[in-house]
């Protein structure tokens, strides 16, 4: 492609890119796409010889589009959001055009020096202690395996790095029923065994019981275990639970357990002081991850992960080939040390552009506003005569279900809310999940889009009523 036509091809592309923006709205906000629709229509071979822009771009409009679902879409209450925003896009278009490959300093001193700041400007705005230190991850999951391989590694004083498990090395993790599925993967992954995670229950509101967890360690000490690491969420997947930091803080240093936070969606509202609650106790933790990716405007990937004890993090990771061998005369950060992958994207580049496009201020003033949304629908479903809460509201994550007079077979209710969620769903005016709490099926709406407003809440919630007051009407 010669400069001329990227350039004409970039300006149309913004165009359309400001126009989605715009209308993202107009788009079901599911794909409608049947399995297999959008594979048919892509040739079996690639092509010998090269195409034109103008048909690339037609077939992302016809093939490619249909099949999307619209993240960005302000009526997608679906999972956690992945929200972005424009400074953060037009940060991503810089990264993509400068292709720079961020693994060592001399690879790109600027990325690297820009991540240091970022992460020390998230810290400050997070009220994070100062004796963490930030590194950005891809992924919360990436960072939890970081978490738990650098808790083995220090454990075992870097034995298992050097000559793999020794049989005295029985080590088990700890986390909640509630947990993300992350910390059963890194488990796996770290070589631990999926049986060495201990599932710890929780409370009325779904935050892990710590007595039941310094029982469960009492118990694995007992039979000769090595109690290694304990993940606590800070805001967990299936309703934003809070895990008490503190108990679990206090019962980790006496066993000598690293504590790891996954803070993955949560983690975000530490910017508003009036959150901190959330992390009474942060200090006699050794690492915690959040997602700047998930509600805090970035586009994903972009993964905040600290730790206190720098050393053991890089010790774990290290790895010198002569041809990544290189010279500073200061002492500087080499990124790949920092985590499992060699190669890095210049990540920092889209926080800069966000942080400083909205100020802290403005972060905390979106923030807000989704938290006060939801507390508003809150009130909505608590008032109402035929839906109900399942789980307390502790930021902008609503579990609740539709319960109508006369049904209180639970099965009965799941498959009534199972087929209320699909119905929602397939009309592309809002995208809702689920999850199951107590075994309920719990239809999640987490109010978190970057434009998100009131009418988009309260469209969603009509939608709800009324598709679940026809269904209730045609059951016999
Ligand atoms: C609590 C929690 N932890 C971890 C993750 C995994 O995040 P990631 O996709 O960044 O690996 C999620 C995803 O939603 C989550 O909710």
């Amino acid at each position: 492609m010669k400069n001329s036509d990227f350039r004409a091809h970039a300006h149309r592309l913004v165009d359309w890119m400001a126009d989605y923006l715009e209308h993202v709205d107009a788009y079901p906000v599911r794909s409608p796409a049947a399995p297999r629709s959008i594979i048919r229509q892509i040739p079996e071979l690639p092509p010998q010889e090269g195409e034109q822009f103008d048909a690339l771009f037609r077939d992302f409009t016809t093939i490619i589009l249909p099949g999307i679902t619209h993240w960005q879409s302000p009526a997608f209450f679906g999972y956690f959001p992945a929200n972005s925003s424009p400074p953060s896009v037009l940060a991503e278009m810089l990264t993509a055009t400068l292709g720079a490959q961020c693994m060592s300093w001399i690879t790109s001193p600027a990325a690297t020096e820009l991540e240091e700041r970022m992460m020390e400007w998230l810290r400050t705005m997070t009220g994070l202690p100062a004796s963490f230190t930030g590194v950005i991850q891809d992924t919360a999951s990436t960072a939890t395996l970081c978490a738990i391989l650098t808790a083995r590694e220090a454990a075992s004083r870097y034995a298992v790095n050097q000559m793999g498990f020794a049989p005295s090395m029985r080590f088990t993790c700890y986390a909640s029923c509630e947990a993300h599925s992350s910390i059963e993967k890194a488990v796996k992954i770290a070589g631990l065994g999926k049986e060495s995670l201990r599932t710890i229950p929780v409370d009325r509101t779904f935050a892990m019981i710590p007595e039941e967890l310094e029982k469960r360690i009492r118990e694995d000490l007992e039979r000769g275990y090595r109690p290694l690491c304990a993940i606590a969420a800070l805001g967990t997947t299936g309703s934003t639970a809070i895990d008490p930091l503190r108990s679990i803080g206090e019962i980790c240093r006496r066993h000598s357990l690293w504590l790891h936070v996954d803070a993955a969606y949560a983690g975000s509202a530490l910017i508003l002081p009036e959150k901190r609650w959330m992390m009474d106790g942060i200090e006699l933790t050794d690492s915690f991850v959040f997602n700047p990716h998930k509600w805090l405007l970035t586009n994903f990937d972009c993964s905040a992960y600290f730790v206190r004890d720098v050393e053991a993090l890089v010790r774990t990771f290290e790895i010198l080939p002569e041809y990544l061998k290189t010279s500073e005369p200061e002492r500087v950060n080499n990124y790949r040390d920092w985590g499992i992958q060699l190669g890095r994207r210049f990540r920092a580049l889209k926080l800069w552009f966000v942080i400083r496009s909205y100020g802290t201020l403005g972060l905390q003033e979106r923030l807000r506003h989704h938290i006060a949304l939801a507390a508003a629908q809150g009130e909505r479903i608590r008032t109402s005569s035929d839906f109900e809460l399942l789980a307390p509201i502790p930021l902008n994550t609503l579990c609740f279900r539709f319960h109508p007079a006369g049904v209180d077979d639970e099965e009965e209710l799941n498959r009534i809310n199972a087929e209320l969620l699909e119905h929602v769903n397939r009309t592309g005016k809002a995208f809702l999940t689920h999850t199951r709490l107590r075994g309920a099926f719990t239809i999640r709406m987490v109010i978190g889009q970057t434009e998100v407003q009131e009418t988009h809440v309260r469209a969603a919630w009509d939608l709800l009523q009324t598709t679940a007051r026809t269904l209730a009407r045609q059951t016999p």
